[in-house]
């Protein structure tokens, strides 16, 4: 299984790069908000330190915003991966993206049918939140269980299954054991 590092702080990122165990990268806004910092900064400076995926997120709502700020993230570096929300125009977005071979991560995912969806757009990431769903008193690990479970129906399908909103280590060896592809970690879990 494959380990980014769920943070958009630099330094962090180059720590734990150093361990030569960190496979890619993953932000979103909230992040790059507390870095105080310019997003496309923050994001060309990620890619320095890593040539693994680096997912950047769109902030508008519709497909043409998406569009629009995802190839503008796909431009400043060969490994930026667009992160889109997992809504009707995200996926139209994403199917768009990567039928111009973009890479993209649809976010949000909260249960197996949308993971469908995500695949069915060409999605090279889809992200089941963990730790938002055990917060609403639902089994968050299930989910991981059934897309992995699901996916596998379709040997050809190219859509990786991304653990994310991990909380805890349990939740990173749990993704390991359900055959998640990724676990994206806060630094403090993978510390
Ligand atoms: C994934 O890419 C997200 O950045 C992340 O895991 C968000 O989870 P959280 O907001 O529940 O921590």
């Amino acid at each position: 299984m494959k380990f980014f590092v769920d943070t958009a702080d630099v330094a962090a990122i180059r720590d734990l790069h150093a361990t030569g165990l960190v496979d890619g990268v993953t932000t979103n806004p909230s992040l790059v908000g507390k870095s105080g910092r310019d997003f496309r900064e923050v994001i060309v400076d990620i890619c320095k330190v890593t040539d693994g995926p680096v997912s950047a997120e769109v902030i508008a709502t519709d497909e043409a915003g998406m569009l629009e700020q995802g190839r503008a993230l796909a431009a400043l570096a060969p490994n930026v991966v667009v992160k889109l929300p997992l809504t009707l125009d995200g996926l139209k977005a994403c199917r768009k993206l990567t039928s111009e071979g973009t890479r993209t991560n649809v976010t949000l995912c909260f249960s197996t049918s949308q993971a469908l969806l995500a695949a069915k757009a060409g999605a090279r990431f889809v992200s089941p939140f963990v730790g938002r769903l055990d917060d609403l008193a639902q089994d968050g690990m299930q989910l991981i269980q059934e897309i992995v479970e699901m996916y596998a129906n379709f040997p050809n399908l190219k859509t990786e299954v991304l653990a994310a909103s991990i909380r805890h280590p349990l939740h990173v060896s749990q993704s390991a054991l359900a055959g998640a592809d990724v676990a994206t970690i806060p630094y403090p879990v993978m510390k």
